[in-house]
């Protein structure tokens, strides 16, 4: 009687560790496809250019980069401004492109143009340098934000 009572309690009792182990197991498989699919992910972004990118001006443009122009239209120890990119792309010596964020450090505006080697800010006149986006003239005091761009032929491309 004592042992009969004994083998019923066991049978529903080790039924349940093994739903539970199931459930652990299901659990645990759940948890590495997740884990899978982010660092997936992440080596995406990280091949196709840098995190500031995907962090800052929307994921879309970064994922395989933006054509932005060709190498003709970047006039030599001047650049051109693409608003819609916020984007400035210089070429201050042949053959060499530098890419700057079009915001001004100052308060924030749209640079507008380029002359003599300057971007020029219409809000309040400040000039960086075409060369590496520093400050030529105030009243702003930190340089324009570097920009990734790769050129591969003719074509300038948005990392
Ligand atoms: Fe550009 Fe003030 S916002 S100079």
């Amino acid at each position: 009687m004592t042992s009969a009572s004994l083998n019923s309690a066991t049978g529903p009792a080790r039924r349940t560790v093994m739903a539970a182990a199931g459930a652990a197991g299901l659990a645990v498989a759940l948890t590495a496809c997740g884990s899978d699919d982010g660092s997936a992910d992440s080596s995406d972004v990280s091949g196709s250019g840098t995190t500031q990118d995907s962090n800052g001006s929307g994921g879309a443009a970064g994922a395989g980069g933006t054509a932005l122009a060709k190498t003709s239209e970047i006039p030599e120890g001047g650049g051109k401004i693409f608003k819609d990119q916020g984007v400035v792309v210089t070429q201050p010596t042949a053959g060499t492109y530098k890419a700057f964020s079009s915001k001004c450090t100052h308060q924030g505006c749209a640079v507008t143009s380029i002359t003599g080697g300057a971007i020029v800010c219409p809000c309040h006149g400040s000039q960086f340098s075409v060369e590496d986006g520093s400050v030529k003239k105030g009243p702003a005091t930190q340089p324009l934000a570097s920009e990734n761009v790769t050129v591969s032929g003719d074509q300038i491309t948005l990392a």
